[in-house]
């Protein structure tokens, strides 16, 4: 009787465990195959609700990318855009992102498996540093770079995705130009400059205007006074110009030293750079002076003295504030520009990608001049070669 029980116990433990096991073996595996539909799922809907995925593959200096990833990051027009770093996606994407600098460092075999591309895909060459710096900085295209990439997205108007510093565009700046107000006032100064890049052609060009008129150096290359709101407060409070000089004289190169430094804090700037400022979309008009004009610095010098003395002057290059406004381009926008491109912009060739990359974005003479002299500023004519 006894041994009947345990004999019975005994089966009814044994179908216990079984019975554990087998429902953890079916729970667990019905758990991992419902994850991985779920992704396949999520993969699958992003292609199939027009959804355009853009996969950073690099880095952006070696860290981070400074923009939101996930969906919903565009306006309207191109709200379906989704922004990832997960190289799952790779077989899905639109788009692949390599940023020049981080590309430079990157091993050959830490490049997706080009053989795998899908057909509708791009590879982009993304930078926005001009070909002398950007050999400055040793960070150019390498041979191994050549016949993969599609696009070329770059501050120049005939890359591939146009993605400039900064857009003028219609409407207003701020509080605008107001007619009653002499900007000049209370602005004892003359001249300011915030460089932390001492570049020597550009500082040669500086200390030669500084015999004729008063320059103050702030930054890494003259007074120290750190990049923040209060140094900025003090040259918008005591300053009438600001150098906008681009560390070198290329095809549409011109930045925030424009843009955020001059024209955001009042400043009126003068500019060497070679954009074009007939360019109502990159410059308003009646707003900077172009040095470039100039036959020399003293020449230079003579007008900003004119300008400075003369208040009705002065103020006309304030006017345009009232007719435009200045869109400051940020990581963001930028891809979205990439997105749109994406669904308006055909492939140039499919499967036929830059073999001349080096060239494109190399430095010759039809991507940037040499930055001039002193003694012969209007020798220098930007004149660049566009290649589409
Ligand atoms: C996606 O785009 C294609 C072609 O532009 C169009 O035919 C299709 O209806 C779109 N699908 C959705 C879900 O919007
Ligand atoms: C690259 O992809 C192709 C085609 O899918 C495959 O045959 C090849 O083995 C892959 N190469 C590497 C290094 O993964
Ligand atoms: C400069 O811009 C103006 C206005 O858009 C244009 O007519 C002109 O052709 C441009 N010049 C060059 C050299 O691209
Ligand atoms: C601009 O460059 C082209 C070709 O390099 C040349 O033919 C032309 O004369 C140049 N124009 C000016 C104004 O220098």
């Amino acid at each position: 009787m006894s041994i009947k029980r345990i004999l019975l116990l005994f089966q009814a433990i044994n179908f216990f465990v079984l019975l554990c096991l087998t429902s953890y073996i079916y729970y667990t595996s019905k758990r991992s195959t419902t994850q991985s539909v779920q992704e396949y799922q999520n993969l699958q809907n992003l292609r199939h609700n027009n959804i355009t995925i853009i996969l950073l593959w690099t880095g952006w200096f070696y860290g981070d990318w400074p923009v939101p990833l996930g969906g919903h990051q565009c306006d309207s027009l191109s709200k379906h855009c989704y922004f990832t770093i997960e190289s799952k996606y790779y077989s899905t994407a639109d788009a692949v992102v390599f940023h020049g600098s981080d590309l430079y460092r990157m091993e050959d075999a830490a490049l997706p498996n080009q053989t795998s591309k899908p057909r509708h895909q791009r590879w982009v060459y993304y930078t926005m540093e001009n070909p002398p710096i950007s050999a400055y900085l040793g960070v150019q295209a390498k041979e191994r770079d050549e016949n993969k990439f599609d696009w070329i997205m770059s501050y120049a108007k005939d890359a591939d995705v146009y993605v400039p510093y900064g857009q003028i565009i219609k409407g207003r700046y701020g509080n605008g130009y107001d007619s009653n107000i002499n900007y000049a006032q209370g602005r004892p100064k003359m001249v300011a400059m915030v460089a932390s890049r001492c570049y020597p052609s550009r500082m040669k060009m500086v200390a030669a205007l500084q015999h004729y008129v008063d320059v103050d150096v702030y930054g890494e290359c003259g007074t120290k006074c750190s990049r923040n709101r209060q140094c900025w407060n003090h040259l918008k409070q005591n300053y009438k110009f600001y150098l906008s000089f681009e560390n070198e004289v290329c095809k549409d190169y011109i930045t925030e030293k424009l843009y955020n430094n001059a024209f955001a804090n009042y400043l009126i700037p003068i500019v060497i750079s070679g954009a074009n400022y007939s360019d109502i979309k990159v410059v308003p008009p009646h707003s900077v002076i172009d040095a470039l004009q100039f036959k020399n610095v003293e020449e230079l010098a003579r007008y900003i003295k004119i300008v400075a003395e003369d208040n009705k002057l002065y103020n006309s290059y304030f006017q345009w504030r009232n007719r435009y406004d200045i869109k400051f381009i940020r990581m963001r926008d930028t891809l979205c520009t990439l997105c749109k491109k994406i669904s308006t912009k055909p492939l140039r060739k499919p499967s036929r990608p830059y073999s001349n990359l080096r060239y494109i974005l190399g430095n010759h003479d039809g991507n940037c001049k040499k930055f001039p002299e002193p003694s012969r500023l209007n020798a220098v004519k930007p004149n660049f070669t566009y290649f589409q």
